[in-house]
Order: structure tokens, then sequence, then C-alpha cells
């Protein structure tokens, strides 16, 4: 059995609060904790194995009663310790390869063909991808979206098209001020989130380029912005809220549990159509 540990606390390590979709996320955790007597301390690690190294350690030795984690395939040596440590630990969002920890997972390949679909159907042959960071496993699954559905519509992956960002608006921005500038042809764009899909409009708006009449575009995630944003953005729904409330219910019941199964629950992704794919057909 775990030890009793009593700080009615439990730690929550994300990249970056700064990127909209973590607020959400946060706060379903803080919500659900709160409800059940325990506090969050919020870490945040810009993705960084050293820090999430540094935080997992300093949480551990503040007697957290939980440890939930965002890391990925960059964080493996972390989650190889996470798994050994005496304290009950959930990985979230971003997959877990160890097989050894319970996880609140989300399918991002799905979520990349139905984007990539949904532009296909609505007449778009020559698709950029704005990818996240390559290490990060969230990133890697709607990279493997995009390019399978490309082929299962005999579409070539064009490197040309391919940009890899991490998640900020700048990246986006400059993905596509740097496509235009090349004078590459193309009728639209999959973003692998939201943020880099607003920063990729920005850039076709100063060049004078339309959305959706000239390019359509999807992003990941459906921050607030994506409805508020004109034009509406396109997106692939992840119920952040939700998956913060679930991963610290997931905890609570492995705290109060003396196995040591390793529980998953997995959400499905859904595809919010607005006005950046309009069709113009
Ligand atoms: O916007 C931040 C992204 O990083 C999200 O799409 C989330 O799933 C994460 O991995």
């Amino acid at each position: 059995a775990l030890k009793e540990r009593k700080s009615r606390s439990i730690g929550l390590v994300i990249p970056d609060i700064e990127n909209p979709f973590f607020p959400s996320l946060v706060r379903g955790a803080e919500d659900a904790a709160r409800q059940q007597g325990y506090a969050v301390i919020l870490c945040n690690t810009d993705g960084n194995a050293v820090e999430e190294d540094r935080y997992i350690q300093f949480l551990f030795s503040k007697q957290v009663d939980g440890i939930l984690f965002i890391g990925g395939i960059e964080s493996q040596g972390n989650l190889e310790m996470l798994a050994d440590l005496p304290v009950p630990v959930v990985t979230l969002d971003r997959r877990a390869a160890t097989g050894k920890l319970s996880a609140v997972v989300y399918d991002n390949y799905q979520g990349a063909i139905l984007a990539v679909e949904h532009l296909i159907k609505t007449g778009r042959k020559k698709i950029a991808f704005i990818s996240g960071p390559l290490k990060s496993s969230s990133s890697i699954d709607r990279r493997r979206g995009f390019n399978d559905t490309l082929d299962k519509f005999s579409l070539p992956v064009n490197e040309k098209l391919t940009f890899v960002g991490n998640y900020s608006f700048d990246s986006g921005y400059q993905a596509i001020k740097e496509l235009i500038e090349k004078k590459e042809s193309f009728d639209a764009i999959f973003a692998a989130n939201d943020m880099m899909a607003i920063g990729a409009i920005e850039a076709l708006l100063e060049a004078s380029i339309r959305v959706p009449e000239d390019i359509a575009i999807v992003g990941f995630d459906d921050i607030r912005l994506a409805f508020w944003h004109k034009p509406s953005l396109t997106t692939v729904r992840q119920p952040a809220y939700e998956m913060g409330q679930a991963a610290v219910a997931m905890l609570i019941k492995q705290m109060s549990s003396t196995s040591a199964e390793v529980l998953e629950q997995k959400f499905l992704p859904e595809l919010i159509v607005r006005k950046s794919t309009e069709n113009q057909g």
C-alpha cells in the first residue's frame, strides 16, 4: 500500500500556462481537487526535462498526495522516475509511453484525421501543415494523422509545405510568412493547435490573403478565441476542462486504492466547423 501523505495537495506539472489550452485544463483540475479538499501546486516546465525533474523532486519533498504530469516522449527519463516514486501519478494530454503510469489521453491521431479529411472534402488539395514541437507526443500523433490522411486520398506530402512550430502564436505566424515569401502555392493549412492557426491567419491577412476565400484553415484545441476570432476558427475540440477534472478523479481514486492497477481514460475528438473553412464552391 502507498504510504499516506498528508499535505492535502496535488502537484500539477504543465508545459506553459501562457498557452490558452492549459488554463482550462488547470481550472478543471483545481475545481475537482478543491471539491475533495485538495489544493493544487502549479509548475510550468516549458516541456524542458531538466525543469520537470526539478519540480518532481520539489513536489515529492513537499509531501504532495499525488502528481498530475504533462510530459511527453522527451520526458521519458522523468516518466520512469515518476513510475518508481511512492506517490500516485496520473499523466495527461501528452502520452506517457511507460505503460506503468495511469493516464488521461486524447486521440490526437483521429483528431488530425478529422481535420484533414474536412479540408479535403471541402475541395482543398494543397494543404500546408504547421506541427508542434517534434518531440512532443501530441504533435507526433497529429503529424501522423496528417500524413496518413493525405496518403489515403492519394495526395502527396510536400515537405515545402511542412513547418515545425512550438505551439505558439509567433511560430504559426512565422511559418506562414515564410511560405508566402517563398511564393509556394497552397490552398489550406492544418495547424496542430489554435494559437499557431491564429498566428497563421495574421500572416495571411497581412499579405491580403483572405480566409476562407483564398486559404482555408483548421486548428486544434478549441480555445475560447477560436470561437471569438474573426473569422471564427474551425478546429478539433479538446475538452480541456473535463480532461483536468478526469485526471484529478483518477488520481484520487489511485490515492485511496491499495492496488497498483494502471488506469486509462481516453477522450475522443470532435470537429467544430466554423467560418475559416467555409466552402466557396
Ligand atoms: O496548445 C497546446 C497543445 O499542447 C495542445 O494542443 C495540447 O494538446 C498540448 O499537447
